[in-house]
């Protein structure tokens, strides 16, 4: 890339060569339902920011020095975006937050039924850690990061990580109160996976330990900022550019930001961790850190 491009031209450019290797991520040799992968493809294909994919490639970028860089990191991006979106499966089934749109289009059980839903799910997640192994085997990175790697999901993404979030979530409906359980709830269903998804990408770049703990704090704060903002969109939103229902925390009873602190108080807060996050980009010297700090800057102003 000879021409500095736009945060948000970065962003797409970033989007294509994901949704490239998405694409084919499921081998086409093997024996699949039908049903099973197009109910897999409908979710992973429907769009989205592909915000943590990026991110990967971002950090693997700033560790790094040079854009080339993320060409080795792209099956662990396509790994966590599988991750996330059996995560958002999940999370709009009945019997979680009963969601009936996602991602411009009709829930995955709107169309495949609850069974299928969960069953694709749970495809989605298992491929992930299909990936990271098979990364190395071809070569993209060295066998020990992908051990790391591995490691760091099955935590990040597991019990005491998103689905420990996720429950507590779940368990927060019947009447939370301290804004230290809902800081709880937010670092573990939406940060975990975005530190990993920079901690990854830095494992890829060659961070020193120092790096994956300034990497760590960047994304627990970005992390918390994007869920903050994510409860602010679902009460003051627009449906169309969500491409998502807004008020579904309302009618789920869920304790959020806002509800909590108020609407300004929770944008000032989106805010104040932004440059918490900047500032751990900041002290981790890195070679390229500009993408990470735009992408902190540009989920402040994000409308979707
Ligand atoms: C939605 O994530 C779920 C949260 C953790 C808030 P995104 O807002 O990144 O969803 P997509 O990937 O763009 O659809
Ligand atoms: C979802 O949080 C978090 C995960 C899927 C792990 P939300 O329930 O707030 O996400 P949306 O608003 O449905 O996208
Ligand atoms: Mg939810
Ligand atoms: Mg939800
Ligand atoms: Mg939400």
């Amino acid at each position: 890339m000879s021409e500095r491009t736009a945060i948000s031209a970065y962003l797409s450019e970033n989007a294509k060569l994901i949704e490239a290797s998405l694409r084919i991520s499921l081998p086409s040799a093997w024996d699949v339902p039908m049903r099973l992968r197009e109910a897999m493809l409908y979710s992973l294909e429907a769009g989205g920011k592909r915000l943590r994919p990026a991110l990967v490639l971002s950090a693997a970028e700033a560790v790094h020095g040079k854009p080339e860089a993320r060409n080795s990191a792209i099956p662990i991006a396509c790994a966590v975006e599988f991750i996330h979106t059996y995560s958002l499966i999940h999370d709009d089934l009945p019997a979680m937050d009963n969601d009936d749109f996602r991602r411009g289009k009709p829930t995955n059980h709107k169309i495949f039924g609850e069974a299928m839903a969960i069953l694709a799910g749970d495809a989605l997640l298992t491929h992930a850690f299909h990936l990271i192994p098979q990364a190395a085997r071809q070569g993209a990175i060295p066998a020990d990061t992908a051990l790391a790697i591995v490691e760091d999901l099955a935590k990040l993404a597991g019990a005491p990580g998103m689905v420990g979030g996720q429950v507590a979530d779940m368990l927060g409906e019947q009447g939370i109160t301290s804004i230290d359980e809902l800081e709880y709830i937010h670092l573990h269903k939406t940060s975990d996976l975005i530190v990993f998804s920079v901690t990854a990408g830095g494992r890829i770049g060659g961070a020193t330990d120092k790096q994956l703990e300034l990497l760590s704090r960047y994304g627990r704060n970005i992390g918390l900022a994007f869920q903050i903002q994510d409860d602010i969109l679902d009460l003051i939103g627009d449906e169309q550019k969500l491409g998502k229902k807004t008020n579904s925390d309302v009618e789920q009873n869920k304790v959020t930001y806002p509800f909590l602190i108020g609407l300004e108080e929770s944008k000032a807060q989106v805010e104040r961790l932004t440059q918490e996050a900047k500032s751990a980009v900041l002290e981790a010297q890195f070679q390229a850190p500009e993408r990470l700090l735009e992408i902190a800057d540009y989920l402040v102003k994000r409308d979707h």
